[in-house]
């Protein structure tokens, strides 16, 4: 039986690698990916999906969502990802997104699902947010969410409070945790930080697997590296990719609990901060934090992944 979803993204580095996992993993039916605002500039961030469809040499319905966060002017991490892709360009030709907003293909795909569907929320959650202010009843129309977002009771990545997802849009963050969605999340600190980091023994293992998938994983993770390694962090970082893969594959969860999951909107200086409240403070829980993986298994099931052989249909050039 195949598990039907959308991703939810805002697509540079780790993204890409998510959608590929929801593309070519067997168990995957994912139906469609919705862009937000988030990583890199919008436009970008679609000719980075479309350079992921064409390495899978596969093609799901994209729709445009929300260009700007809820109330906050958006923030990028242009300085942590480039352009998102390493330089890669392709002749863009014929790819085009549908006309349908996201936010209503989101309300829709749901429906059609009748209580099936999952999301893999992995940018800011504007587009979520907007459709359960659209229609509140989303949230029990949805399976389940898998947020990637916030970190445990550790260091954020944008400040020291907080992960960038909910750093750019934590007005949206805050509406999904109080919607009343089944959700799963997935942590920037400790958990991708301590299990979700390919350093360059993986990197070059990757490297040798030399499928275009490969190479394609390897030009979109190179700016990030820089940045991960000038920052002490060992390799490139894969929470996206880690949520599309706990939903298809939860045996790789080894240990997760409840929280009371709630997000900072009125500090500055804490702005986004999700504080993760581990069930001795008398708040009723609304979301599954993952506490720990498989990461062997993780590796093994992206390496895997990247070790398929595709054909992709354009070739692509290194922007000058
Ligand atoms: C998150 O922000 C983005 O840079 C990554 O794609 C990931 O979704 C990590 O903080
Ligand atoms: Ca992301």
């Amino acid at each position: 039986m195949t598990i039907p979803l959308v991703i939810d993204t805002d697509t540079a580095q780790d993204d890409c690698v998510a959608i590929l996992a929801g593309l070519l993993t067997p168990e995957a039916d994912l139906r469609a990916i919705t862009m937000v605002a988030g990583n890199v500039g919008f436009d970008r961030q679609v000719k980075n999906a479309f350079m992921t469809f064409n390495v899978a040499d596969k093609q799901v319905p994209m729709y445009l969502g929300s260009r700007l966060p809820l109330v906050r002017p958006w923030a990028s991490a242009e300085n942590v990802h480039g352009d998102g892709a390493g330089g890669l360009d392709m002749d863009f030709t014929g790819y085009s997104p549908e006309t349908e907003h996201a936010v209503d293909a989101l309300l829709r795909l749901a429906e059609e699902a009748e209580g099936e569907l999952n999301i893999v929320a992995i940018g800011p959650l504007t587009n979520i947010a907007l459709a359960v202010r659209k229609r509140p009843e989303f949230a029990s129309q949805v399976k389940h969410l898998v947020v990637m977002g916030g970190s445990n009771n550790a260091r954020g990545n944008i400040t020291a409070a907080a992960e960038f997802n909910f750093y750019v849009d934590p007005e949206a963050a805050k509406i999904v945790f109080d919607a009343g969605f089944r959700i799963t999340v997935v942590p920037w600190a400790p958990l991708t930080l301590q299990q979700a980091v390919f350093g360059r023994d993986v990197l070059e293992r990757i490297a040798a697997i030399d499928t275009p998938l490969a190479r394609f994983f390897t030009s979109v993770c190179s700016a990030t590296l820089a940045f991960d390694e000038s920052v002490g962090i060992p390799g490139t970082t894969h929470p996206d990719s880690l949520s599309v893969a706990v939903l298809l594959r939860p045996e790789l969860i080894t240990r997760s609990a409840e929280y009371n999951v709630d997000i900072e909107t009125g500090s500055e200086l804490t702005r986004g901060y999700a504080a993760m409240s581990w069930g001795v403070h008398g708040l009723a829980p609304n979301a599954t934090v993952i506490e720990e993986i498989d990461a062997a298994g993780f590796q093994k099931y992206l390496l895997d992944m990247l070790s398929l052989s595709t054909t992709p249909p354009r070739e692509f050039r290194t922007a000058g």
